[in-house]
């Protein structure tokens, strides 16, 4: 039977149909005056408040039933215990293991004492780059370390290290750290013109080491450092570190082993961060702040083990969601930070969200008849206020939006005399990331009385009645960012045992792959056809235009 004719479903739909259909969230407010006091939850450094969902407490009932009758306390156990959850690969995802402190009881013998031989040589070469013991190939210390990675191995890095910018330990400050992951090579050729081969150091960053887009990079790259290094060998060891799933696939392309860091088949690329492909965050913080990353994430890990389920967040986070998309029927999901530092965190989720959770199929196969992952899309807040969301205030779509901001920044470290000016902007982001989601909920009625009746035109007003979540985080710190990813992982985790499917697989990013591969080989040949014409007739085109 499908999860949407069971029980628990079915009763979230009349209770829908008979509470909520015809209540909005200003009504809700009006009805229940303690509800942030109701539905907002704190653990550790972060706080989640949903009042400003259209939910009741009986909603809550209903979602919780829900996820008991899904057996999600039985999953929970699976996820941690390391059973195969990945069914498509049988295979574990244990990237909880990967943040479990080295005495912990939550990961597998075997597996915490292969995480720290990992984490341990990977503190070595950082400390080695960092104390300018790691020497170019004319001896001199490295000045650029190049991430070359897509996806899960460019997202999270690349997010964490903007995000953690403040954090820079004093080892790091001649470092500069340099993402690059499109396949068109045009971040590589921008970037090579200002780098010099002789303190150039790139991580390749692949679990698979079949990537074509980071390999292509990487050619690129050693055949820039060839143009003046001879000796392949010397150029190999003292240029190139591989972070990667397959040594066989490393050392085939010349990562001398020394310089090889592993994870494992049992780590998802998009839920990876946390291992070696960590290492540029390692570089920016040291092994001490990125070991608080982890300790964060573990924290969340143990929150979502142990919490009662009413006040579980990433349990609750989950449950939103699925309420909002499939008894609301909204129609997208906005993530919205309040902090310049956060500008990669939409994107790093909408891997994260849609790559796991985007499957039309369940885990037995069968194709479902409910929706499943939202659309994804977000920005910085206060960028987003004058960008799109005039469509969230009065578009004609059901959205629902996550807030999140830091209440503190800028006690220290800001140029002088800046201090107080950059705390009052603070206060200004802070002010908008409230005011944004009080006009989702309440509409032109956020306004007092005489200022509404001012508003004429249709045009002037706000039907409101959006739901949002807002997540405030004391300081965004190495912990917090840390909490903060495991919480979304968690959420993704719950969304996908009630939609039962596997959120650890990708099989939609492989067939892109082959056609690739296809497409690639016919721009060279032109008795290479697809018997279509619209690929045929693009095909033919860019042939004519290259050969003029
Ligand atoms: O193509 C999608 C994907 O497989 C992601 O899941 C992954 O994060 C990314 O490509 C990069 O893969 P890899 O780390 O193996 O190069």
């Amino acid at each position: 039977m499908s999860v949407s004719q069971s029980p628990a479903w079915v009763a979230l739909e009349q209770h829908y149909r008979s509470e909520l259909q015809q209540r909005t969230l200003p009504q809700l407010f009006d009805q229940q005056s303690d509800r942030y006091q109701q539905f907002s939850v704190v653990a550790d450094q972060l706080l989640l408040d949903i009042s400003k969902q259209r939910i009741t407490s009986q909603t809550l009932t209903l979602l919780l039933q829900l996820a008991e009758q899904q057996g999600l306390s039985r999953w929970i156990g699976d996820l941690f215990s390391g059973a195969p959850i990945n069914s498509s690969e049988g295979r574990a995802a244990l990237h909880t293991a990967l943040r479990a402190a080295p005495n912990s009881t939550a990961s597998d013998d075997r597996v915490a004492v292969d995480v720290q031989a990992n984490l341990e040589k990977m503190a070595g070469l950082v400390e080695r780059i960092h104390r300018q013991q790691w020497r170019g190939y004319s001896g001199k210390p490295i000045t650029d370390v190049v991430n070359l990675g897509v996806g899960g191995s460019d997202l999270g890095p690349q997010m964490a290290c903007h995000a953690l910018e403040e954090f820079r330990v004093e080892d790091a400050q001649q470092l500069r750290l340099h993402f690059v992951s499109s396949i068109d090579g045009s971040q590589m050729a921008e970037l090579l013109k200002h780098l010099n081969q002789e303190t150039t150091l790139f991580i390749l960053s692949s679990k698979s080491f079949t990537t074509i887009d980071t390999l292509a990079n990487a050619d690129t790259a050693k055949r820039w450092l060839a143009q003046k290094v001879e000796n392949r060998q010397v150029l190999l060891s003292q240029h190139f570190i591989g972070c990667s799933a397959s040594p066989a696939k490393m050392s085939e392309w010349g990562i001398a082993e020394s310089n090889q860091l592993l994870f494992w088949d049992w780590v998802g690329g998009r839920y990876s961060v946390w291992s070696v492909i960590g290492l540029p965050i390692a570089l920016l913080i040291g092994v001490e702040g990125f070991r608080r990353f982890l300790a964060g994430a573990e924290s969340m890990d143990n929150h979502f083990r142990t919490a009662s389920p009413a006040k579980n967040m990433p349990l609750l986070l989950g449950l939103v969601g699925i309420w909002n998309h499939n008894f609301l029927h909204s129609r997208g999901h906005a993530v919205l930070p309040y902090d310049g530092r956060l500008k990669y965190f939409p994107s790093y989720l909408t891997q994260l969200e849609m790559e796991s959770n985007g499957k039309s199929v369940n885990r037995d196969g069968k194709r479902v008849d409910y929706d499943t992952c939202p659309i994804i899309w977000g920005e910085v807040g206060s960028n987003a206020q004058h960008a799109f969301d005039q469509l969230l205030h009065q578009g004609t779509q059901p959205v629902s939006c996550d807030f999140i901001a830091p209440v503190l920044r800028y006690r220290s470290g800001t140029a002088e005399g800046t201090g107080e000016q950059l705390q009052a902007q603070q206060q200004l982001a802070l002010a908008n990331c409230l005011a944004q989601s009080r006009v989702l909920m309440f509409g032109d009625r956020a306004l007092d009385d005489a200022s509404r009746a001012k508003l004429s035109r249709n045009d002037q007003r706000y039907p409101g009645n959006q739901p949002s979540t807002t997540l405030l985080m004391d300081e965004l710190t190495p912990f917090s960012l840390g909490q903060l990813l495991a919480l979304y992982e968690h959420k993704v985790f719950v969304q996908s045992v009630i939609w039962e499917i596997n959120p650890f697989d990708q099989w939609g990013v492989e067939l892109g792959k082959q056609i690739a591969n296809q497409a690639g080989m016919a721009i060279d040949d032109p008795q290479c056809r697809f018997d279509e014409s619209s690929t045929d007739g693009l095909l033919d085109f860019i042939r004519s235009v290259r050969h003029q």
